[in-house]
């Protein structure tokens, strides 16, 4: 089953904005951030604890041994244990039990319902080390737990003294803290989204009137600019970029605009001179003679427009890059030696001598286009060439490629002309043209193929004495 474009379109989800995707990022940055700093929290709060009960832990103990060492007996602990009792008075968590040498109980407090496991005691005289203390665990949760040995009374009886702890209180505490720093995260990663949004969104404030003054934009207001001097960095670029590409496109229409007010204007004359001679014509009876020499005179118009017509195709086909480019190896020498043998009869009409010289030379050119270039540049050159002046052509070597010249005696073009012959339906001097054989695109059309083949086309001309053209082709990869 196939399915339609437009459904497939409507299927796939659109994408995020900008300002929700910066949002949902920072949001994550925040949720990681809150995690790594509350877990570091976390731990170091429970390690803190852990070695406040510890060194709480060994402090008893050392109490309790000095209590002991008070006592006159190990029999006096049964017969009056509050003085042992008393110094757990307010930590009912804490349990403890002394036993005598021979393994009798002495003393038990209440909470000791089940029996401690066996750790290592530290011996009598030793003062107790964090390193003593052990976990154990008790009926629920986790516990601490010492054993040592105490001495009682001035003889120094021993006796076994064990101090435990739950830690079920310190648990219940770490968990309520977690459980904060959980709804601390929860906050902070909303507000985080939601003030990220809001100042995305604020930015691309910027943004939108861009999109403004880009929607405002049409071939008819194309002279609006973005200001760009007090935009953001980032924006400024954009910004710069986008009045770069109007300015190419301002450039590009108003070529247009010309080049068609041109070819109208070109077009004119000709189809004028038509009409007027058809309507001359027929405004009385003509001899069989008057029509054929007015046919004869339509006709060269028509061959006019007819080349006028197809110089511009040609032209608009290279602009649109739908003309494609045949390379050959091509001897130039014998390319030049034909160019100049079909123009050898018009330059001798007019009294002009036509002359090439070429080395023998290969590269890969489209021969047809070579043709069409060179003989355009040989076309004015005659045309431009007084009667007993001279016209070359030439070819050599050059660095990178190869050159080819056309050169002519003559008047020259003026300084101020040079730098616009390229144009299209540019003459120099309208006035003096040929009217019938000049349209002004010759020139354009030898550039438009030297930019095809990704060479240059240059000019040097001594007003009063001669002009060349120069053609220089870069080496391709297979010469
Ligand atoms: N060899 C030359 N000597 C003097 N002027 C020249 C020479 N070649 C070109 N020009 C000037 O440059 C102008 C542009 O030449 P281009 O070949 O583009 O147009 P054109 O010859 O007038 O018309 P078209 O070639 O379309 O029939 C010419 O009108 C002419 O004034
Ligand atoms: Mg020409």
């Amino acid at each position: 089953m196939t399915v339609a474009p437009a459904a497939k379109a409507a299927r796939r989800p659109r994408p995020l904005s900008l300002t929700v995707r910066v949002a949902l990022l920072l949001s994550a940055v925040a949720v990681a951030t809150f995690l790594a700093v509350g877990a570091y929290l976390y731990q170091t709060l429970a390690s803190q604890m852990a070695e406040r009960d510890d060194i709480e832990l060994i402090g008893k103990v050392a109490q309790i041994r000095r209590i002991l060492a008070e006592l006159p007996s190990p029999q006096a602990i049964v017969q009056n244990p509050r003085p042992l009792t008393e110094a757990l008075f307010g930590h009912d968590d804490f349990m403890l039990s002394v036993k005598g040498a021979d393994g009798a109980s002495l003393l038990r407090t209440s909470l000791t319902s089940r029996p401690l496991p066996q750790v290592e005691r530290v011996p009598p005289r030793r003062a107790l080390t964090l390193a003593d203390v052990h976990d154990w665990t008790p009926a629920m949760g986790t516990g601490r737990m010492v054993s040592a040995v105490g001495l009682v009374g001035a003889d120094g009886q021993p006796v076994q003294i064990t101090l435990a702890r739950e830690r079920s209180d310190r648990l219940r505490i770490m968990r309520d803290y977690a459980v904060d720093l959980f709804v601390a995260l929860c906050v902070g990663a909303t507000l985080a989204a939601l003030l990220g949004y809001a100042i995305v969104r604020h930015s691309m404030r910027r943004l939108r009137s861009v999109i403004g003054k880009a929607n405002a934009i049409n071939t008819s207001r194309l002279n609006t600019r973005l200001s760009v001097a007090d935009a953001p960095v980032e924006l400024r670029e954009m910004g710069q970029a986008f009045n770069a590409m109007l300015d190419r496109l301002e450039d590009g229409v108003q070529r247009l605009s010309g080049f068609a007010a041109d070819l109208a204007h070109d077009l004119r004359t000709p189809v004028n001179t038509l009409m007027m001679e058809t309507q001359v014509a027929l405004s009385r009876p003509r001899t069989v003679q008057e029509y054929q020499a007015l046919l004869a005179s339509n006709s060269e118009e028509y061959e006019r427009l007819a080349r006028m017509i197809e110089n511009t195709l040609f032209l608009a086909r290279v602009d649109n890059a739908q003309l494609g480019l045949r390379r050959e190896a091509v001897d130039l020498r014998a390319e030049l030696q034909r160019i100049h043998d079909y123009f050898e009869i018009l330059a001798d009409d007019v009294g002009v001598r036509l002359m090439v010289d070429a080395p023998p030379l290969r590269a890969e050119v489209d021969p047809v286009l070579l043709q069409r270039a060179v003989g355009n540049l040989v076309s004015n050159a005659i045309r431009h060439t007084p009667a007993g002046g001279e016209v070359g052509l030439s070819a050599r070597a050059t660095a990178n490629g190869v050159e080819l010249a056309v050169s002519n005696t003559g008047p020259g073009i003026a300084a101020e002309h040079l730098p616009h012959i390229f144009d299209r339906y540019y003459r120099a001097d309208p006035a003096r043209s040929d009217h019938a054989h000049s349209a002004g695109l010759g020139l354009s059309i030898v550039r438009a193929i030297m930019e095809l083949h990704g060479g240059k086309i240059r000019v040097d001309s001594m007003p009063g004495a001669s002009t060349v053209f120069y053609l220089s082709f870069e080496k391709t990869q297979n010469i």
